[in-house]
């Protein structure tokens, strides 16, 4: 009998999500030629409302190529499954109740979801309520638990990196201090990364809060070698060892308050007001999950994708495919889901950056 596979791509999209679907499509489409495909639209929302399309095998041709999603994609909080689908109508469905009747009135066999930390709490609460599901770790964030590396995370980091090259040469005409803020959500592998290969001398992660002060230090050991300019890596969620100190509910009435739009442009006001030289402020944003996925995620997709088709063929549900060590391993959901995986402070790249002379800002 064919197999009717569901489909979806939720949260924050990123490069990668495409060649990752067009390779469990072409795996299943492989091991049978009558497998059917349904493609959820815009994430979870599809899968409560309904709002499908049925795949061809063409759909998933030409797509190796392309960044985005094309099943589109959407923000469903964890925290809001058990509300009303329908808002304030308390005797419909639950957005959890909707989606298991979506799976069910459709006859599916299995769900394939691609999607970074919240959706794999949202996803193991489908595999606890009986559903059959396959998970794919996505995001430039490299946050999710259980895998070595996410997709989209290495065509993220080409693109920071390159951003770091292009302020390179404008900081050194100027000999200016240029601050790079760079994605990553509430971890730094994005800019610990992309901060050594771009060649940054300072890197600000929120595994290592930082003091403006040895921040300063740093700087200023540089002036003294006759170093024009510096560039300092900050990765979005960054913060100062005071603001490290604080509650999250007292944090995050700090962001709320504060008159700078994300952490660049407040170390920028810190750091001027110290400083003679002039300082700079880049944020390059979304830029950073956008456009084609580099070739190394093209691979990884492939081999992620054709190993969540293996897991639906051999009826391994309630697992997330994951890259461990150079090969493909399966993750319990359950293990996956709350768990974010930081920068361990022991980590081998943040001793190789120290060695080659980085400060991370803690050192006074
Ligand atoms: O999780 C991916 C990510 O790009 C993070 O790096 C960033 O913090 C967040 O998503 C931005 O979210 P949104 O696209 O909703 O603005």
């Amino acid at each position: 009998m064919a197999l009717r596979v569901g489909m979806l791509t939720s949260g924050g999209d990123c490069q990668g999500l495409n060649p990752a679907m067009r390779g469990v499509a072409k795996a299943l489409y492989e091991h049978a030629e009558d497998t059917q495909i349904i493609g959820f639209l815009n994430g979870y929302e599809g899968l409560m409302t309904g709002h499908s399309l049925k795949m061809r095998e063409s759909d998933f041709s030409g797509i190796l190529t392309r960044g985005g999603t094309i099943l589109g994609t959407s923000r469903q909080p964890f925290k809001s499954m058990n509300d009303p689908l329908e808002e304030g109508r308390l005797d419909g469905p639950t957005k959890l109740e909707a989606m298991i009747d979506t799976y069910k009135t459709m006859s599916l066999d299995a769900l394939v979801i691609l999607g970074g930390n919240g959706t794999h709490k949202t996803a193991n609460l489908l595999h606890e309520n009986g559903l059959n599901v396959v998970t794919l770790p996505k995001t430039i964030d490299n946050d999710i638990w259980g895998t070595k590396r996410t997709f989209g995370y290495q065509s993220a980091i080409d693109i920071a990196t390159q951003v770091i090259d292009g302020i390179h040469t404008t900081a050194t005409s100027h000999g200016r201090v240029f601050i790079i803020e760079i994605m990553g959500h509430k971890v730094g592998w994005m800019t610990l990364e992309a901060g050594i290969a771009g060649g940054a001398d300072v890197i600000l992660i929120p595994e290592i809060p930082y003091d403006p002060l040895a921040l300063l230090k740093a700087l200023n050991r540089r002036d003294k070698k006759n170093k024009r300019f510096s560039i300092i890596a900050i990765a979005e969620g960054a913060k100062t060892k005071a603001e490290a100190a604080m509650s999250k509910a007292e944090y995050e009435e700090h962001r709320k308050n504060s008159r700078h739009p994300s952490v660049a442009y407040e170390l920028a006001e810190t750091l001027d007001a110290m400083m003679v030289q002039e300082v700079r402020c880049t944020v390059p944003g979304h830029f950073q999950r956008g456009g084609e996925p580099c070739p190394y995620d093209r691979v990884l997709t492939t081999r992620l994708g054709v190993a969540a088709a293996n897991a639906i063929i051999n009826r391994e549900f309630g697992v997330m495919v994951a890259y461990i060590n150079d090969e493909i391993a399966h993750v319990p959901l359950a293990e996956v889901a709350g768990r974010l995986k930081y920068v361990p402070l022991d980590h081998d790249l943040i001793q190789v950056a120290r060695q080659t002379g980085i400060s991370f800002g803690d050192e006074v």
